[in-house]
C-alpha cells in the first residue's frame, strides 16, 4: 500500500524561510511560484530528466500564467563548472530573463546546485525552486542553501549560500531513478540516523533492502524526518560556523575517495558509506566512539550493497594528504566530526593529526580488507 500523505516540513530562517512539499504525484505545488515569479521562469534541467518529467511541469506552470523557457545542462558531476555557470547565464539574458524572473532547479544534485549558484548571481539574485528528482538531493542537497560548482582544483571550491523559495521533494521522481543512485541516497538518509536519531537508524536497518525501491510505503515518512533533521540543523548554523558540521558525518574521507578515483567513479554515497565506518573506527581509537560503532555501521553497509573497504587503488598516505587538503581542513590537521554511538553526534568537531588518520585508515584495512602500502 502507498501512502498518499503529503508532509510539509518548514526551514525557519527569518525572511528567507521555506516550505519543503513531500509526496508521490505533487508536482502542481509549483502553483506557490505564482507569488513571487513574474512572467518567465527559467527551468534548469538535463536531457533524461527532461525528458521523463519536463512536460509535466512545464504544464503545471502554463496553468499559472508563468512562461516555461527550458535551460538543458548536461548530466554529472564533471559538469558541475564554472563555464557551465557561464553558458547558464547568458542562456537566462538571451532568453530575456530580468529581475522579476524565477528558475527552477529539475533534477539532482548537480543541477541544483548548479541553478541556485546561477540564481544567486543572476541580477545580483533571482529566486529560484528546487524539485530534486533523486534521493540524495531530496534528502540533502536541496536543502539548506548550498549552492555552487567545483573547481580543477577541488569540489564545490566556488559557490553561495543561498536559499530557494521552495522545495518539492516529489516522490514518484524516484521510480525512474536507477538502483544504483537509490542506494547512494540511500547512504545520506543512513547518516541522518547515526548522527542525530538511532530509532531512524534502527528503522532503516529493519527495512533492508526493500527501501531500495521507491515505492516501499515509508518512504515519505523517512523523507520527511530526513529533511527535518536537516532543517533543525541549518535554522541553528546556516553558514556552517559549528553544528551544522555534523551534517558533513563521513565525508572528509567520503570527499577525498572521491577526488582520488576521479570523480564520477564512485558515487557520492558509495564514498561516504566507507567514510562512515572510517570515522567511527578513528572516532573509537581516539575515545570519542563507543566500541563497536564501527560494527554496527559496517553491517548496514553490507546489509544495501555497499563496499566496506576503502578502495585498493589509494594509497594510505596518499588517502592522509588528500583528507588535509580538505577545505575545512587547517595546517595539516583535519577536522573531523564524531559520533559517541548510533544516533548521537558528539560536539564539538575535532582536530585529528596525520599520524592519527593515518593508523585508522590501516586498521579500516585489516579488518574491512583492500590493502595497498607504498
Ligand atoms: N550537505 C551538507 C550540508 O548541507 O551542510
Amino acid at each position: 500500500m502507498q501512502d498518499g500523505i503529503k508532509r510539509t516540513i518548514e526551514v525557519p530562517l527569518d525572511d528567507r524561510s521555506y516550505l519543503i512539499h513531500i509526496g508521490r504525484s505533487i508536482f502542481q505545488e509549483i502553483g506557490a511560484m505564482s507569488a513571487y515569479a513574474g512572467r518567465h521562469v527559467a527551468i534548469v534541467s538535463h536531457p533524461v530528466i527532461w525528458k521523463l518529467y519536463g512536460d509535466q511541469l512545464f504544464q503545471e506552470l502554463l496553468k499559472i500564467g508563468i512562461i516555461p523557457v527550458p535551460c538543458l545542462v548536461p548530466a554529472g558531476e564533471r559538469h558541475k563548472t564554472w563555464a557551465q555557470i557561464g553558458k547558464l547565464l547568458r542562456t537566462w539574458a538571451e532568453a530575456g530573463l530580468d529581475r522579476g524572473s524565477a528558475a527552477i532547479a529539475l533534477g539532482g544534485g548537480v543541477v541544483g546546485d548548479m541553478t541556485g549558484f546561477a540564481a544567486s548571481c543572476y541580477m545580483r539574485g533571482i529566486p529560484f525552486v528546487q524539485i530534486p528528482t533523486t534521493l540524495l538531493a531530496q534528502v540533502d542537497s536541496s536543502v539548506g542553501g548550498k549552492t555552487g560548482v567545483d573547481l580543477p582544483e577541488g569540489k564545490n571550491l566556488a559557490g553561495a549560500f543561498y536559499q530557494p523559495e521552495l522545495v518539492i521533494a516529489d516522490i514518484s521522481t524516484l521510480n525512474t531513478l536507477p538502483r544504483r543512485q537509490m542506494r547512494s541516497g540511500l547512504a545520506e538518509v543512513l547518516k541522518y540516523g547515526y548522527i542525530q536519531d538511532v530509532q531512524l537508524a534502527s528503522q532503516l536497518t529493519n527495512s533492508g533492502v526493500s527501501l531500495l525501491k521507491s515505492t516501499h510505503r515509508e518512504w515519505p515518512e523517512i523523507i520527511a524526518r530526513c529533511c527535518q533533521i536537516k532543517s533543525d540543523v541549518v535554522q541553528q548554523d546556516e553558514r556552517e560556523g559549528g553544528v551544522r558540521a555534523m551534517l558533513n558525518y563521513g565525508h572528509t574521507l567520503g570527499h577525498s575517495i572521491e577526488a582520488l578515483m576521479g570523480l564520477g567513479h564512485m558515487l557520492h554515497g558509495e564514498a561516504i558509506a566507507v567514510g562512515m565506518i572510517y570515522a567511527a573506527i578513528l572516532g573509537e581509537q581516539l575515545g570519542y566512539t563507543e566500541q563497536g560503532t564501527h560494527q554496527r555501521i559496517a553491517h548496514d553497509m553490507d546489509l544495501f550493497g555497499f563496499s566496506q573497504s576503502i578502495p585498493a587503488l589509494l594509497y594510505d598516505q596518499e588517502i592522509v594528504q588528500q583528507m588535509s587538503r580538505d577545505k575545512k581542513s587547517a595546517r595539516g590537521s583535519v577536522k573531523f566530526v564524531f559520533i559517541s554511538s548510533v544516533g548521537s553526534v558528539s560536539l564539538p568537531i575535532v582536530t585529528v593529526d596525520s599520524t592519527q588518520m593515518l593508523k585508522a585508515i590501516q586498521t579500516h584495512r585489516e579488518i574491512y580488507g583492500e590493502s595497498r602500502e607504498k
